[in-house]
C-alpha cells in the first residue's frame, strides 16, 4: 500500500512537472500572436530599418535618406548614427550588409507594402545603455560602438541578430521570407565568425574579452525576451530553418526597446516600432 501511494505520488509529481514544462512554453507572454502574414513580414521591417541604418551609417556615414529615400516612406531620420572607425575589410563587409538590407526593405515593400521608417536611436549613448545593462555593470568609459572594429562588431551582435529571429518567427515557407532569412543567417554567421576569431582579445579598456561580452549579451537577450534560452553565445549559429530559435514580435520588442516590456518603447526605438503589430502593442 505504502509503495502504491508512493508510486502514485511519484506519478502525480511527474504529471505536475510535465504541466509546468508545458505551461513554460506557453506562458502568456511567449505565445505567438495572431496576425496575418503581411503584418508579420512588415513587423520584421522594423529590424531591417535598424540594421540598414546602423550598417550604412557605420560603413559610410550616411543612410537611407541619402541612398534610398523612397523606402523610408517619410519616417523621421535616425538620430545619432555615424561613420565608425573600421578596418578596411570590416568596412567592406558592413557596407555589403547595408546594401543587402536596402534590398530586403525594397523586396518587402514591393511585395506586401512598406511601413514608415520608425524613429531610430543609433547614438553611442543608446548602445552604451544597452551594453551596460547586458554586462550588468556600468561600463566606464561608456561603451561606444563607433570607435573601433571590435566595438562595432559587438554592437552588431546586440541588434541585427534580432532581424534573423524576427523572420524565423514568421512563415519561413513563404519564398520571400525564405530568401531574406538566408541572407540574414549569412550576416549573423559572418558577425559571429569575426567575433569568434577574436574571442580572446581584450575589449579595451574594460579588461574583459570579446567572449566575455558575447556570453553576457546572449544571456541578456534571453532575460529580456523572457521566454527561455534562445541564444547561446558564439556556439555555431542556429540553423535558419530551426524554429527553436524563433521569437515572437513581443519578445523582439522587449529586447530592442531595452525595457523588457513590449508596451513601453525605448532603447533603439524611442517612439516604438512601426506597422500594425508594433503599434497595437503600445496603444
Ligand atoms: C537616444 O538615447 C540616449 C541614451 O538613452 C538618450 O540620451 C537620447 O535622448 C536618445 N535620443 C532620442 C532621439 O531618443
Ligand atoms: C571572462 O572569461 C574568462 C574565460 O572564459 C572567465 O574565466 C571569466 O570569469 C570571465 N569574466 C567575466 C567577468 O565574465
Amino acid at each position: 500500500m505504502a509503495t502504491r501511494t508512493c508510486f502514485s505520488t511519484f506519478l502525480l509529481l511527474v504529471v505536475a512537472l510535465e504541466s509546468i514544462i508545458v505551461m513554460g512554453i506557453t506562458l502568456p507572454q511567449c505565445r505567438p500572436i495572431v496576425a496575418n502574414d503581411d503584418d508579420q513580414i512588415q513587423f520584421a521591417l522594423n529590424m531591417e530599418f535598424l540594421e540598414a541604418e546602423f550598417f550604412l551609417f557605420g560603413a559610410l556615414g550616411k543612410g537611407l535618406d541619402d541612398l534610398a529615400p523612397s523606402l523610408t516612406q517619410g519616417g523621421p531620420p535616425p538620430s545619432g548614427g555615424r561613420r565608425a572607425n573600421l578596418e578596411p575589410m570590416i568596412r567592406r563587409i558592413i557596407e555589403e550588409f547595408g546594401s543587402q538590407e536596402i534590398g530586403h526593405i525594397r523586396a518587402v515593400t514591393q511585395s506586401v507594402g512598406g511601413i514608415p521608417r520608425p524613429q531610430l536611436n543609433l547614438s553611442a549613448e543608446a548602445f552604451a545603455a544597452t551594453m551596460s545593462r547586458a554586462m550588468d555593470t556600468k561600463l566606464s568609459p561608456p561603451f561606444n560602438p563607433y570607435v573601433n572594429s571590435i566595438n562595432y562588431l559587438l554592437a552588431s551582435y546586440v541588434i541585427p541578430y534580432e532581424g534573423l529571429v524576427g523572420y524565423v518567427g514568421t512563415i519561413p515557407s513563404l519564398s520571400l521570407v525564405a530568401s531574406l532569412l538566408g541572407v540574414e543567417a549569412g550576416q549573423d554567421a559572418v558577425i559571429r565568425g569575426l567575433l569568434f576569431e577574436r574571442g580572446d582579445e581584450t575589449v579595451s579598456p574594460y579588461g574583459l574579452t570579446v567572449a566575455n561580452f558575447t556570453n553576457r549579451i546572449s544571456e541578456f537577450r534571453n532575460q529580456l525576451g523572457m521566454c527561455g534560452v534562445k541564444d547561446q553565445g558564439l556556439i555555431p549559429s542556429a540553423d535558419a530553418n530551426s524554429l527553436s530559435y524563433s521569437r515572437t514580435p513581443a519578445e523582439i520588442l522587449r529586447i530592442v526597446y531595452g525595457t523588457g516590456n513590449e508596451h513601453s518603447p525605448g532603447g533603439f526605438f524611442p517612439r516604438g516600432g512601426s506597422g500594425r503589430i508594433a503599434m497595437q502593442m503600445f496603444q
